[in-house]
C-alpha cells in the first residue's frame, strides 16, 4: 500500500510532535509539505525532514503533492483554512479548538460536510488510556450522579495564547474543550448549561483559570469542570461517582482505580461492610534510587535496614495484598502517561 502524503501547516511546539508521529509512528504516512510563519526556519526544517517547503498555507493545501493536510497553528486561523481544504477536497486533521467561536464551528463543519472530506479534530484525549479504561468501566455502574474532571499546567510560555486576536479566548477554549469533550463522551450526553467562574492570574487579556459547573441533557448528574494554567506541574483528574460505585483517574499522571461497590449491607455489621468497599487511594510510587540514594540504601542494609530496591518491592506487595483483600478491583495499577 502507498503511502498517504501529508502536508503539515504549523511547525511550533505542537506541530513538532506530528513531524516525529508522522515519520517514526505511522508508516502509513509520508510528509510531503510543510509550511510556517517562520519562512528561514521553515526551510531549514523542510530540508531536515527531506519535503517540500510552503510559506503561505494555501499554497501548502494547493501543492498537488499534497494528499492530505494537519493544521496545527493558532484556532483564528482555521475558518478559512477549512474553506480552502474544503475546495481542494483534501482530508483534514485539525487541532482543537476547532474554531474561536460556536458560530465559526459551525460554518466549518457545514462547509466541510458540504465538500464530504474525511475530517478528524485532534480530540487526543479519547485515545488516552486512563480516559478509555474509565470510559470502559463506566456503563456497569449504573446511573450517574457526580463527574468531576480537571487539567491543571504551567504558565504557557507561547505570547499569542493571551492575545484574544490570535488565541480566539483563553484556557477555557484551549484546554477547557479537552475536558468538554470528557463529559460529552464519558457520559454520552450532551450540555444543557453551564454557571462559570474566571480568573487571569498570569495572563493579562485572557482568563488562565476556569471552573465550570455544567447541567447535561437528560441526566441530573453534578457535572463540574476545573481549568489552570498558573501551577507547578501537570495533572488531569477524572473523579467519577455512580450509583453502584466510583472511579478516580489522572489522565496526566497515569493511573485509575475504583470499580463496584457490593451492594448495600443491612442491618449489623452494615458500616463494616460499606467502609471495606472504601476506594483506596493510589499510594505514591518511589523514583528508582538514585546513586545516591543507592548508597544510603546499602548503609540501611549494613545498619540491619532494608535496601531501598527491597524496600520498594516490599512496598508493592503490601499493596497488591491491600488490594487483594479489598472488594474494590484495581484497574490500572501504572498506566503509562500519555
Ligand atoms: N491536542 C493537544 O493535546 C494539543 C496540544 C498542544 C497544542 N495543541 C493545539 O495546536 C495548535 C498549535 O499550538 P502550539 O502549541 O504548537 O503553538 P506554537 O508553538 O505557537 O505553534 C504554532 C505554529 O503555527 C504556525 N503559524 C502561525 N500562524 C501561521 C500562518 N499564518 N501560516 C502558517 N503557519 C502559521 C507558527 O509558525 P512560526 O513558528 O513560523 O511562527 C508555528 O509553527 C493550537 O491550536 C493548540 O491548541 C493541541
Amino acid at each position: 500500500m502507498g503511502r498517504l502524503a501529508v502536508g503539515l501547516i504549523g511547525a511550533g511546539k505542537h506541530g513538532r510532535r506530528y513531524t516525529h508521529h508522522i515519520r517514526a509512528d505511522v508508516p502509513e504516512l509520508a510528509l510531503a509539505a510543510l509550511c510556517r510563519r517562520d519562512a528561514v526556519r521553515g526551510r531549514e526544517q523542510a530540508r531536515a525532514l527531506g519535503c517540500r517547503f510552503h510559506d503561505d498555507w494555501a499554497a501548502l493545501i494547493a501543492d498537488p503533492a499534497v494528499e492530505a493536510v494537519i493544521a496545527v497553528v493558532p484556532p483564528t486561523l482555521h475558518p478559512a483554512l477549512a474553506a480552502a481544504v474544503a475546495a481542494a477536497r483534501k482530508p483534514l486533521l485539525i487541532e482543537k479548538p476547532l474554531a474561536p467561536t460556536a458560530a465559526a464551528a459551525r460554518e466549518m463543519v457545514r462547509v466541510l460536510g458540504a465538500a464530504g472530506v474525511p475530517v478528524l479534530m485532534a480530540h487526543t484525549l479519547r485515545w488516552n488510556t486512563v480516559v478509555r479504561a474509565i470510559r470502559e468501566r463506566l456503563p456497569s455502574l449504573g446511573p450517574l450522579r457526580a463527574l468531576y474532571l480537571n487539567q491543571r499546567f504551567e504558565p504557557s510560555s507561547l505570547a499569542w495564547l493571551d492575545d484574544p486576536r490570535t488565541a480566539g479566548g483563553g484556557i477555557i477554549l484551549h484546554t477547557g474543550v479537552h475536558s468538554f469533550d470528557l463529559v460529552r463522551w464519558l457520559t454520552g450526553h450532551e450540555v444543557a448549561r453551564v454557571w462559570c467562574r474566571v480568573a487571569c492570574v498570569d495572563t493579562a487579556r485572557t482568563e488562565d483559570n476556569f471552573v465550570a459547573v455544567l447541567e447535561l441533557e437528560g441526566s441530573d448528574a453534578l457535572v463540574a469542570v476545573n481549568g489552570s494554567r498558573s501551577t507547578a506541574g501537570r495533572s488531569g483528574l477524572i473523579d467519577v461517582a455512580a450509583a453502584g460505585g466510583q472511579l478516580v483517574g489522572d489522565h496526566a499522571l497515569g493511573f485509575a482505580y475504583g470499580g463496584a461497590h457490593p451492594a448495600p449491607a443491612h442491618g449489623a455489621g452494615a458500616d463494616r461492610a460499606r467502609g471495606a468497599a472504601r476506594l483506596r487511594p493510589p499510594r505514591p510510587e518511589r523514583r528508582p534510587a538514585s546513586g545516591h540514594a543507592r548508597g544510603r540504601g546499602a548503609r540501611g542494609a549494613d545498619r540491619g535496614g532494608v535496601p531501598k530496591s527491597r524496600g520498594l518491592a516490599q512496598r508493592r506487595l503490601a499493596r497488591a495484598r491491600d488490594l487483594e483483600g479489598s472488594p474494590v478491583p484495581l484497574l490500572t495499577p501504572t498506566l503509562a502517561p500519555r
